[in-house]
């Protein structure tokens, strides 16, 4: 049977989700992104050549594959744009690429929204990608967003826009002591980019039913991670969309039965960008020597990434949170030349061991991490391609993850590039 799978993250985004998607994507007919917006930064290399993705799904530099941005993604048409002129010369994107119809568009006040929080918040800001994910989910969620399908009607949309605009401007203006956007030049610019790209606006739920009813394999494609999920994660410090598996289905349109997979992605190790609490943090030379090594700065707004130890307690809450099936564990070369590497196997809070991440972020900033050391290998693992050729203390080091979790690691990635990963189980036809 050929499987639909949600790959997802299981830790706070950068697992490494772009690069296990495009090595998947060689055997799947589709792949869509079903929630966030491009607040996300996806990287693919193939033969040392570097593919930065932020709203387009990992499955574009496959021929047979076709890709589709779900109705649960907001969306920037200035940034599909220029996503797609990067990518001209390479792929044909009108060609392979579909668009929900039911998207929820972000608008320049959005932005302006996002930036103004930010700053009102201060020594509390969220860290935000300031691409107004935020403020764009808001409106939808409140029944005021445009839709792509509110392109169709020029006059509706520009009242719409009009009403909309001026309700974010009287917040700019009145709550946020900042510049108003003239909603004219908005609507003027939505509906030039919306002709530009109309050619691929769709109904994604009915592309991919289709595609399910003959029996070929869909790739869902998650972004940011399970601890940034609105509901699940270390909320207020998260993103506005829910990444856990469910919104597979209800951010493409497809039921939860047709999913037959979860896979999550996993660092060997843990990172954050942004503010919120992240107990495994290293703040020594450590922490700088996996950040360096790793290339820990963010896809997306060229942040550094914090760096911490593998974090048991958080994969637990992603794993009940989204039935993962199995895991890839990605950077396993990153810890190659370090001689003790730990891992946090549960927490303690209030005096109490616990085992799972708790689900408020006022107990999670309090927890204090209980940790197992293991040797490390201090041998080369980076581009190893089979599971007998890892060295014998990695492969203790991945087992007992294994064991804490209870979940089967189903593929290992060594290095960036989509050929160094260690595939032990073919999760599209089993
Ligand atoms: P995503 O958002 O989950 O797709 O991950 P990002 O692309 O933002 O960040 C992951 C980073 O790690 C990228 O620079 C990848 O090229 C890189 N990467 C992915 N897997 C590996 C790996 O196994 N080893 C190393 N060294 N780098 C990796
Ligand atoms: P990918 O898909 C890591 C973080 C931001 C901030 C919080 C809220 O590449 O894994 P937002 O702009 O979404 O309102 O910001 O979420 N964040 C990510 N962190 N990877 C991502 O995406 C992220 N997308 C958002 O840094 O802390
Ligand atoms: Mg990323």
């Amino acid at each position: 049977m050929a499987n639909n799978i949600v790959v997802i993250g299981t830790q706070w985004g950068d697992e490494g989700k772009g690069k296990i998607v495009d090595l998947l994507a060689t055997h799947c007919k589709a792949v869509a992104r079903f929630q966030g917006g491009h607040n996300a930064g996806h990287t693919l290399v193939l033969d040392g050549k570097k593919t930065v993705l932020h709203l387009i799904p990992s499955g574009i530099l496959h021929d047979q594959t076709s890709c589709f941005i779900g109705n649960g993604v907001v969306l920037s048409i200035p940034a599909l744009e220029k996503e797609i002129s990067e990518l001209s010369g390479v792929v044909d994107i009108f060609a392979k690429l579909r668009i929900s119809n039911a998207c929820a568009l972000i608008l320049p006040t959005h932005i302006a929204l996002d930036h103004a929080r930010e700053k009102r918040r201060g020594d509390r800001a969220i860290g935000t990608t300031g691409r107004g994910i935020g403020p764009a989910y808001e409106d939808k969620v409140s029944r005021r967003a445009i839709k792509i399908s509110d392109c169709l009607d020029e006059k509706k949309l520009k009242e719409k826009i009009e009403r909309l605009v001026s309700y974010h401007n009287f917040l700019l203006e009145n709550y946020y002591d900042s510049s108003p956007l003239n909603a004219l030049d908005i609507y003027e610019e939505l509906i030039q980019g919306y002709h530009r790209i109309k050619a691929m606006v769709d109904d994604v739920s009915i592309a991919l039913a289709s595609i399910n009813q003959n029996n070929e394999s869909i790739l869902f494609e998650g972004a940011q991670g399970a601890m940034l999920d609105i509901d699940h994660g270390t909320y207020p410090y998260v993103t506005s969309s829910n990444t856990a598996a469910g919104n597979a289905a209800t951010g493409t349109g497809l039921g939860p039965r047709d999913i037959h997979h979860v896979l999550g992605i996993a660092k060997a190790y843990t990172t954050r960008v942004g503010g919120g609490p992240f107990p495994t943090e290293i703040f020594d030379n450590v922490g700088e020597t996996i950040a360096q090594i790793g290339n820990e700065v963010g896809t997306s707004t060229g942040r550094a990434r914090r760096c911490g130890w593998f974090d048991v307690p958080v994969m637990r809450r992603a794993i009940i949170n989204s039935s993962v099936d199995s895991l890839c564990i990605t950077k396993l070369d990153v810890l190659d030349t370090l001689k003790e590497i730990k891992i946090c196997v549960a927490y303690e809070l209030n005096g109490k061991r616990i085992e799972i991440a708790p689900n408020n972020s006022d107990d999670f900033s309090r927890c204090q991490p209980i940790y197992e050391t293991f040797e490390g290998w201090m041998s080369q693992t980076e581009a190893v391609q089979e599971h007998k050729l890892l060295p014998e203390k990695a492969l203790f080091y991945l087992s007992a993850i294994e064991k804490l979790l209870g979940v089967k690691i189903d593929m290992i990635s060594t290095s960036p590039d989509r050929n160094d990963t260690i595939i032990l189980k073919d999760l599209i036809n089993d």
